[in-house]
Order: C-alpha cells, then sequence, then structure tokens
C-alpha cells in the first residue's frame, strides 16, 4: 500500500541501492545534495533512507518519488540461461509491476537496461562482423523495456554498456592477479564497449531529472577486445604486460550464455539533453585509476604492489 508521510518525501527513489550502479548512485545524489531513498533486499540495512523490497514477492511503498530509478534485479546471463522462467518473473513481471505501481503514483521511470538488447533489435546494431547472439538475459531486458514504454510519458529507457569498475569482479580479478605477478587471462575474442562507473552514474543521473521520454543509449566509443583493454588498463597502470596473457573462448569450451560483442551505441538521443558524448577509452582508464586510488585510500588491505609500481 502507497502511504503517505509527514516531511517531503525524497525525489529519488533508487530501486536496487545495493547494486553497483544503484549504490554508486545513491551516493553521486547524496553528494550532490539530492534527497534519495533506495530499496534493499537485504535485513541489515539500518538506514532510514532504505525500503525493504525483494522484486516477486508484496512490495509497500512508503511514498512516491519524484523519480525511480530501477536498478535490481537477476543481471548475470547463466542465472537467466538455467532458470529463465523464475529470472522472467523478477526481470520481467516484477520489474513492471512495479514500475506501474510507481507511473500510476505519479513517479517518472528511468529503467536500466543494456546494450545486450542490441542483439535483438538488429536494425540499431552498428556495423559489424561477428554474428548475433540472442541470449535469455537480452530478451528479458527487451521485454521490460516495451511494458516500460508502453508506460507513456515519463518513462525512459537506458541502454548501457558494459560498466568496468575496480568494485566489479572481472577488474577486481585482474587487479588482484596483477598485484600478486600472477598471470590474467582476458579472452581475445569477446569484446566490450566500456564505461566508467562514474561516466555511467553522472549520465544517469542528468537524464533522470532531464524530463525526456524514451530510449536513450549510454556507451563507450569503440568495441575493443577484453584482451586489448587489458593491455591498455595495465599499460596505464605501469604494470608488466608479460602478465597478460589472451586466451581464445573456443579453447576454453566458454559458455554460450554470455554475449560474445556487446556493442558500442550512438549516444545522439542522449547527447542533446545532457551534453554527454560517448566515452573513450582512455578516459574509460582514466577513471578507473582515479577509483582504484581513492579506494586504496579507503581501505588499508588492497593491492599495495600495484600502487607501488606507479
Ligand atoms: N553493470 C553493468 O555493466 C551494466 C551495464 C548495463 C546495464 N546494466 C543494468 O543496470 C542495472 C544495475 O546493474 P548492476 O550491475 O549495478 O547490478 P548488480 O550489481 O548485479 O546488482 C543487481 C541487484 O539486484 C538485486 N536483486 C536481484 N534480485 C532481486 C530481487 N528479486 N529483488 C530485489 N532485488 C534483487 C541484487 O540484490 P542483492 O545485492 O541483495 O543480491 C543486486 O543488488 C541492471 O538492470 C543491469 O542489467 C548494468
Amino acid at each position: 500500500m502507497l502511504g503517505a508521510s509527514n516531511s517531503l518525501p525524497p525525489k529519488v527513489l533508487v530501486v536496487g541501492g545495493d547494486s553497483l550502479i544503484g549504490s554508486t548512485l545513491v551516493e553521486h545524489f547524496r553528494s550532490q545534495g539530492t534527497s534519495v531513498g533506495f530499496t534493499s533486499r537485504r535485513p541489515h540495512h539500518k538506514s532510514p533512507a532504505c525500503i525493504p523490497l525483494e522484486l516477486g514477492k508484496a512490495v509497500s511503498l512508503p511514498y512516491i518519488p519524484e523519480v525511480a530509478i530501477l536498478c535490481a534485479g537477476v543481471t548475470d546471463f547463466r542465472s537467466c540461461a538455467e532458470q529463465p522462467d523464475a529470472t522472467r518473473r523478477i526481470n520481467v513481471d516484477a520489474v513492471l509491476e512495479l514500475a506501474t505501481t510507481l507511473h500510476l503514483g505519479g513517479a517518472c521511470i528511468l529503467y536500466l537496461s543494456s546494450n545486450a538488447v542490441c542483439e535483438i533489435e538488429k536494425d540499431s546494431v552498428q556495423s559489424h562482423s561477428l554474428p548475433s547472439i540472442t541470449t535469455e538475459l537480452s530478451a528479458q531486458k527487451y521485454d521490460a523495456e516495451c511494458g516500460i514504454l508502453a508506460l507513456g510519458e515519463r518513462a525512459t529507457i537506458v541502454r548501457g554498456a558494459k560498466v568496468v569498475s575496480c568494485k566489479a569482479s572481472l577488474i577486481a580479478s585482474w587487479l588482484n592477479g596483477l598485484s600478486n605477478d600472477q598471470t590474467i587471462t582476458p579472452l581475445s575474442d569477446y569484446y566490450l564497449s566500456p564505461v566508467s562507473l562514474q561516466f555511467m552514474v553522472t549520465a544517469i543521473a542528468q537524464l533522470a531529472f532531464a524530463g525526456a521520454s524514451g530510449i536513450f543509449n549510454i556507451s563507450g566509443a569503440q568495441p575493443l577486445s577484453y584482451s586489448d583493454f587489458a593491455y591498455q588498463f595495465a599499460a596505464a597502470m605501469n604494470v608488466n604486460l608479460g602478465l597478460i596473457a589472451p586466451e581464445n573462448s573456443l579453447d576454453l569450451n566458454f559458455p554460450s550464455y554470455y554475449p560474445r560483442a556487446l556493442k558500442s551505441l550512438g549516444m545522439l538521443a542522449m547527447t542533446s539533453p545532457s551534453g554527454i558524448l560517448p566515452q573513450s577509452v582512455r578516459s574509460v582508464i582514466d577513471d578507473l585509476i582515479v577509483e582504484f586510488f581513492n579506494e586504496q585510500s579507503l581501505t588499508n588491505h588492497s593491492y599495495p604492489a600495484l600502487s607501488e609500481k606507479r
């Protein structure tokens, strides 16, 4: 049930406040002085800004915000491939039910989708030579997009490219390996068009209050292989490039539920409300390095060997 509160409700509600992007959005809005609440399905949150919420279970929202940013859901390709029905109930049915409730109450909806949906919408894919692969997660994202767009005005889709961050498992494992002078094995035949966490969050936050409806892309400027990205990142960190041993997915029997190429998307629609252009690889790596050293200053136990190499 939707209830009223004595004080003004937060302007923004981040659904999925524990997610990589959602948690950083909450920090970002707080740093900008924008009142923000968030949801979590974890029991330990004591913050008054936290609303307990598990998609797929009964939802009780104490207020309707101006803008709701939907970040929660099952985000790994493997779970969606192995449990398509259960994950669809969360990623499509429950997300749309919540979005409809919030929208009917007057909120603007901003739904985080992914450039993986472009495997389905082939017309919007930039020219490329790799075969398209449709994954269950992409299909669920696409169906959720359709439901959100059907809400009409005040409904925005953000198709985000792969976010690289020291807090995400891929980069964290590279940093761990490189820090311990261990070989890392990025794929040479899988591609991403990376954006930094900071870039993604800044762009989403700008869009949240732009009053624009429709589909917006947030993308890196160019696709490159995971191994090329690892080389550029390691070079910028002044790390021994001999520690990078690219591997080919065909030699690894790599599972087919991961999309092989997450492409770069045009950002024309995004550029007009925000002035933001696709992020260059150099800028992504600069942001990663800033994030890395900020993390180091907050924790006293991470990657000392890498810090010394700079
Ligand atoms: N990260 C990327 O590279 C990227 C790129 C493009 C688009 N996106 C999209 O952006 C959104 C956020 O991505 P992210 O990487 O920040 O996500 P994430 O870190 O993988 O977090 C997903 C969150 O969803 C929560 N969740 C899962 N099932 C739930 C349920 N039944 N009820 C409530 N919460 C549930 C998880 O809760 P727990 O923490 O409790 O497990 C987790 O906090 C997703 O929609 C994703 O598809 C991400």
